[in-house]
């Protein structure tokens, strides 16, 4: 039994009258602590696979299964990061990351305890008491990661949170997540069409064909950390996953 387990997903969505198949049933097992990538092409079904696994979508067959368990709704055991942090502007740094720990009831000595921990580990200490107007794009994918931590869930879901950065700071980020994922063992499935980003991320890439998707390929990726992504020995994976990748861009 994997930590997360999609069985037959397949899903339509309503366009011109027709229903258009998305996902074409797509199996998945990812053990607990293991970092999967997605990659594919636009429009090919990444957000909406992600979506449903983190129940915002609901699939048209097959089902998600978390220990086990099926699932049916949202749930704070898997909490999303989007390509725009979606901060609110009128909360601090560190009030945007206990926003989730407030809602939950958590008291406030409890809340800023666990804040200053992520807080720390993301480097925003000193910006704790900052708006969100008064930090750059980098930033601010930071406060959005810290606060999908702070929940501590079982499963962290990321849609392109990294596309919007400039490549030096994508570069910090990539090994910082590297370094996150080791020190929380969180496990983690990040979509991307970078396929650099999903070789130096990833233990496992998955590569999904145009839609509707399916898995078409899965490529293991066994080498040291923290990766950087101009590291040569890379390129043999990012090669193996762009060979499977281009003949579906051009469908
Ligand atoms: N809510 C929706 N209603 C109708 N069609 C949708 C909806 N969400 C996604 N789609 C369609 O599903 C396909 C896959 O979209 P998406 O999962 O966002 O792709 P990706 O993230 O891989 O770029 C696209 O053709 C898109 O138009
Ligand atoms: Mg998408």
């Amino acid at each position: 039994m994997g930590k997360l387990e999609a069985k037959n997903i397949e899903k339509y969505f309503k366009h011109d009258g027709k229903q258009l198949k998305t996902l074409d049933g797509i199996n998945l097992n990812v053990n607990d602590g293991e970092f999967v990538c997605i990659v594919g092409t636009s429009g090919c079904g990444k957000s909406t696979f992600l979506r449903t696994i983190a129940g915002l979508e609901t699939p048209d067959s097959g089902k998600i299964l978390l220990d086990g368990q099926p699932l049916s709704d949202t749930g704070p055991d898997r909490i999303m990061v989007f390509q725009e942090g979606a901060l609110f502007p009128w909360l601090n740094v560190r009030d945007n990351v206990e926003y989730g720990l407030k809602v939950a009831g958590i008291p406030k000595e409890k809340r800023n305890e666990i804040s200053h921990r992520y807080l720390d580990m993301m480097q925003l200490t000193q910006f704790a008491t900052s708006y969100t107007y008064q930090l750059s794009t980098g930033m601010k994918q930071r406060v959005a990661i810290a606060r999908a931590l702070v929940m501590e869930p079982d499963v962290l879901l990321m849609d392109e949170p990294f596309a919007a950065l400039d490549p030096q700071t994508r570069d910090l980020l990539l090994v910082e997540m590297q370094l996150i994922w080791q020190k929380t063992k969180k496990t983690i499935i990040f979509v991307t069409h970078n396929v650099a980003e999903a070789v130096v991320l990833g233990t496992r890439v998955l590569v999904f064909s145009h839609r509707p998707a399916k898995i078409k390929k899965e490529v293991e990726i066994d080498y040291q950390r923290p990766r950087l992504t101009d590291d040569e020995n890379l390129l043999p994976y990012q090669k193996k996953i762009l060979a499977e990748l281009r003949p579906e861009v051009k469908k």
